[in-house]
């Protein structure tokens, strides 16, 4: 059965049993790298960075990345191909139906990142629109205030949703995949560019030094590390099962433990790119301040302010780098929003078109509670970052090195030399556990009184 209608907007009913897949194993790194590079790389990686201390911070952040970044992404992607499931039906096909529950943990999960993701995206929808069309508002501190909550951003929330929707809805070769394939060298043109421009700013080194140069007194607390590990869990688009799901429209050729290594280095990378666009542009006018308060809304205060003073130039770039901003961001939301249609799909039975229809509305009414409040924003900001992905993460490292029978022959079973895989289980074994219990046993506390302090006003 198909129900193509033209473009990606058209729902296409696979018959039962016949699963959508990639076309290519391009088409597939660039969704995984559209999932992985998004408002995370660009907004939260420099406004983490800027409220943590710099350089301190992004070198803990790579250590994570590394250490048991790419190992848990590599768990998710020989789970998602092997099973050939969403992550609900992997879970159960490895560990027996008693794992099920962690599948639809990563459900819950998917809902609430997306909800207020798909504000925040909402507010680059509309400061790319206005770059466009009007210029830098006038005053970007009350501007912010005034967009980022409310009325008008519950709209521009709706309306990124409704993209969202119209692309999964065209299934995972003729949406997901069609849109990545464009939209992620684009992403990447523009994010060069940007970096390039900055670098010719007089003063820009002012914000290198504050990028670059390490100062490890800061790196030591736990405040810090709690931040870093979880960037490094969102960034990468892991803990609850987004890389999982897509890898499950993977054919069995392919070597996973390289997707892997190129899939984090990319996201590594553009992450790194994104501070050498910010740190300069924002150093070099002056604008340290304002970075340095160090929440939610700098970027979105800083970064217009210095496109305001730079003046045509400035226009130029700030509508640049806001359309970046939109399209890292709605890739991103293609993979959050697929794990949730995909689970729909596979474990209720639903056609793709009503999965994505009933399961949009719901998170477009989720999404309202963010749009209406920052600090609600930001409370599930931290649960899901500081919280779900990482028990996410450790159930999965948990799974894949402790209950899965042959996860090495499994992760190599594509193409690939296996010889290095028992490092990969050791660190899914000895390194990940420990040092995720560590950081939550850190993070609990304060995630839960932040929530708890909503409730107190
Ligand atoms: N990685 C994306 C970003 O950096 C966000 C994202 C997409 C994500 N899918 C995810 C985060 C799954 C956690 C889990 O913006």
């Amino acid at each position: 059965m198909d129900f193509h209608v033209g473009g990606f907007i058209g729902g296409t009913d696979l018959a039962q049993g016949s699963r959508d897949q990639w076309t290519s194993s391009f088409g597939f790194f660039a969704a995984a790298v559209g999932s992985a590079v998004g408002l995370g790389n660009m907004w939260r990686f420099s406004y983490l960075t800027a409220e943590k201390g710099g350089a301190a911070f992004v070198f803990l952040y790579l250590a994570f990345t590394l250490a048991i970044g790419i190992p848990i992404m590599l768990a998710e992607l020989t789970l998602g191909r092997g099973s050939g499931k969403s992550p609900i039906g992997a879970l159960a096909h490895y560990g027996g139906a008693r794992w099920k529950p962690l599948g639809a943990l990563f459900v819950v999960t998917g809902f609430v990142i997306l909800s207020y993701y798909s504000v925040i995206a909402g507010w680059t929808i509309r400061y790319a629109l206005e770059a466009l069309l009007v210029g830098m508002p006038a005053d970007p501190g009350s501007h912010f205030g005034l967009i980022s909550e409310g009325g008008g951003a519950f709209i521009f929330h709706i309306v990124f949703m409704t993209l969202t929707m119209a692309i999964v809805a065209g299934g995972v070769s003729r949406g997901i995949e069609r849109v990545s394939v464009i939209a992620m060298p684009i992403l990447f043109f523009l994010v060069c560019g940007i970096a390039i421009y900055a670098s010719t700013l007089e003063n820009s080194a002012s914000g290198y030094a504050y990028y670059l140069n390490a100062d490890f007194r800061n790196a030591f607390s736990m405040d810090v590390l709690v931040s870093a590990a979880g960037q490094a869990f969102f960034s990468l688009s892991l803990g609850m099962g987004a890389i999982m799901t897509f890898a499950s429209y993977l054919g069995r050729e392919g070597n996973l433990p390289r997707q892997a290594v190129s899939i984090a280095s990319a996201d590594f990378g553009v992450a790194f790119l994104a501070g050498l666009m910010v740190f300069p542009i924002v150093f070099a006018l002056g604008l340290q301040g304002i970075m340095g308060e160090g929440t939610l809304g700098t970027l979105f205060v800083a970064l217009p302010r210095a496109f305001l003073e730079m003046g045509a130039a400035g226009r130029v770039v700030g509508s640049f780098f806001f359309v970046a901003l939109v399209i890292g961001a709605l890739t991103s939301a293609l993979s959050l929003f697929e794990v949730v249609v995909s689970a729909a799909v596979d474990g209720l039975g639903w056609s793709r078109r009503k999965a994505v229809l009933l399961m949009g509305v719901l998170v477009m009414l989720l999404g309202g509670a963010a749009a209406f409040s920052l600090a609600i924003l930001d409370v599930m900001d931290q649960v899901a970052n500081n919280l779900l992905l990482l028990v996410g993460g450790l159930a999965l490292s948990i799974f894949a090195g402790w209950v899965m029978d042959d996860p090495i022959g499994e992760a190599s079973s594509g193409g690939g030399d296996p010889k290095g895989l028992p490092v990969w289980r050791f660190l899914l074994r000895w390194v990940a556990p420990p040092t995720l219990v560590f950081v939550l046993w850190h993070s609990v506390p304060s995630t839960f009184a932040n929530f708890l302090a909503l409730f107190r006003g």
